[in-house]
């Protein structure tokens, strides 16, 4: 709830002492209300006639204050993150059973992307680079309250070697989410799994958008609650950087494929938008790109501009990606607003995370 409080003013004098007398009481009024979050105020003058040196000055000023339990402007989200630990009853730390340690990297990387953190990776000094004010924390409960052994942390063996790729109809769509996933109003469900195969520039990860954000680009929608979430491969999962994590597959290796995959989850599309020029990821502090770019292209030109090849949303390799924008926040902030799964989310980290 919005509650609005107007004050009108009416003064008929000369034009100067009205501007005197409005600008004073403005003051008072600001003083009056400064515990408002915001404040605009507008002076409206109207001549009576020729004949009439006098003026009427209205002033109007409107204030709007927003209830504690909606998020405040410039507050950092907190979304409690579980990662479901996809194995085939390998021992901790062992292929796809992967451990505490690298969970915990890949959740540093995160904080450090989605805040733009100085003397990090993430950081950057682009003039339309955001701080998204987003920060992922590990789940201390699960779900019927039972604190957890490792926080975020849900081993599962999942009776199988490799995970067939794709999205549609493969077992980790029709199976494993289905029987694995926690409530995703309440967490964000990530599935670490062995996609087997080749493991070059093959898959590496992929998320499902959000529903009913009622955001261009975006279906309304986005699929069903049990299926919700990210998958990552668990060999681009968290970072060579923080820890000693030999497997760990150059050059996707600093933790962006999760940071790239919950871009979509929130909300975003590919930089280049997925086609060529004339299609973009309805972002316009985004350079249109004609298609992805792959590995560290430096002043690679498409579209009649520089691509951004930096940003998280492109295909580059994980060291070239530093960069989340201003209109792909004012997207995110939408779906946090407005898809009914997400916007939960943040009143539940006091619960899930002490
Ligand atoms: N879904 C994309 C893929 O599998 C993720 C790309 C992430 N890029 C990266 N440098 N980590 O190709
Ligand atoms: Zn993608
Ligand atoms: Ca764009």
């Amino acid at each position: 709830m919005i509650k609005q409080h107007f004050l009108l003013i009416d003064f008929f004098s000369y034009l100067q002492s009205i501007m005197n007398i409005g600008q004073g009481v403005l003051i008072i009024l600001k003083q009056i209300i400064k515990n408002e979050e915001h404040i605009s105020s507008r002076f409206y003058c109207i001549f009576f006639g020729k004949a009439i040196i006098g003026l009427s000055c209205l002033m109007l000023i409107s204030c709007t204050k927003e209830d504690e339990n909606i998020t405040a402007p410039n507050e950092t989200i907190k979304i409690p993150v579980i990662v479901h630990i996809i194995h085939n009853g390998e021992e901790i730390g062992e292929g796809p059973n992967i451990t505490f340690e690298q969970v915990k990297s890949q959740i540093e990387v995160l904080n450090e992307d989605y805040r733009k953190k100085e003397y990090t990776n993430g950081f950057n000094i682009n003039s339309v680079g955001a701080d998204m004010e987003i920060m992922f924390f590990l789940a201390e409960y699960s779900p019927s309250g039972n604190k957890l052994a490792e926080a975020g942390i849900d081993r599962v063996n999942g009776g199988r070697q490799e995970w067939p790729k794709g999205i549609l109809r493969n077992p980790i769509e029709t199976t494993l989410k289905p029987a694995t996933f926690w409530d995703p109003t309440k967490y964000l469900n990530i599935w670490t799994v062995n996609f087997g195969g080749f493991t070059g520039r093959d898959l590496l990860g992929y998320a499902q958008f959000p529903s009913n954000s009622g955001l261009a680009g975006l279906n309304s929608d986005g699929g069903l609650a049990e299926t919700d979430g990210v998958v990552i491969g668990y060999k681009y999962f968290g970072s060579s950087q923080k820890g000693d994590f030999d497997y760990i597959f150059s050059p996707f290796n600093l933790g962006r494929t999760c940071t790239h995959e919950i871009g979509h989850w929130l909300g975003l599309r590919h930089i280049w938008g997925d086609g060529e020029c004339d299609v973009d990821d309805y972002c316009y502090d985004t350079p249109n790109a004609s298609e992805p770019s792959y590995g560290c292209l430096q002043n690679k030109y498409s579209c009649r501009s520089y691509d951004m090849i930096e940003n998280y949303m492109d295909y580059s390799d994980d060291a070239c990606m530093n960069t989340f924008t201003i209109d792909q926040k004012s997207r995110i902030t939408t779906v946090l607003n407005n898809s009914p799964r997400r916007k939960n989310l943040y009143n539940n980290y006091k619960e899930l995370v002490q």
